[in-house]
């Protein structure tokens, strides 16, 4: 990748990982839990591409919650796990090579920052939570534009800020649909395929594909 001014990560499923809040609760709530963890996160997108389609929006928390409700249903799990559940969400791990490849990119002095459906709230907890608050130069959160990814307003956020090309960021995103959008909009994007999934069809496909973050170090 040449020309590279800024850095900029989405954060769930990218960053952190979102099954492991209910892996957490994996004693308690049996085998299930991973389709559980897999239905919870493709209702919670769902609810914010419906969301942004129907001008109805309500910030990533609530939509949270909400696809939460949807999913103990679905899934038969005792309401009482329901609070463990979104204290867990609030401080999800990171993968595990993710604070080594910060640290080692913010050394070579390019601009770092977060892109996220995520509340500003809820961004600063979760990378205070895990020690990554020095790391980032800015966290933009899609709250600033009331609109959810794949919006183009979303991308335009950091180049607004930095005053910068669409091409010069690199963008880095697992989510396939997050990855299509950053690269129909402009920017270098880099698709973080940890599993082995097969990309979309949406007009775009990536020039770069990496299995986990350190291998952005090798083509940065
Ligand atoms: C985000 C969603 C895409 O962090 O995971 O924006």
């Amino acid at each position: 990748m040449k020309n590279i001014k800024a850095i900029i990560f989405d954060a769930y499923g990218t960053l952190f990982d979102v099954n492991s809040a209910a892996e957490k609760c994996k004693d308690k709530i049996g085998d299930k839990w991973e389709p559980f963890a897999n239905y919870w996160r493709t209702t919670q997108l769902e609810y914010t591409w419906l969301r942004s389609l129907m001008k109805r929006h309500k910030d990533f928390w609530q939509i949270t919650e909400d696809s939460l409700d949807k999913s103990m249903m679905a899934f038969n799990i005792d309401i009482q796990m329901k609070d463990e559940l979104l204290n867990l969400y609030k401080v999800l791990s990171p993968f595990q090579e993710v604070p080594e490849t910060l640290k080692s990119l913010k050394e070579k002095n390019f601009k770092l920052a977060i892109l996220s459906n995520g509340t500003p709230s809820l961004l600063n907890e979760l990378v205070k939570s895990n020690n990554l608050n020095n790391l980032f130069d800015d966290i933009f959160s899609i709250e600033k534009v009331g609109i959810y990814k794949p919006h183009s307003k979303v991308y335009d956020l950091p180049i607004e800020k930095y005053k910068i090309k669409k091409n010069e960021v690199a963008f880095l995103s697992a989510n396939t649909w997050d990855v299509s959008g950053a690269g129909n909009y402009g920017y270098q994007s880099v698709w973080v395929n940890r599993n082995n999934n097969i990309f979309d069809n949406l007009d775009y496909k990536p020039n770069n594909k990496i299995m986990n973050l350190l291998e952005l170090i090798d083509i940065i």
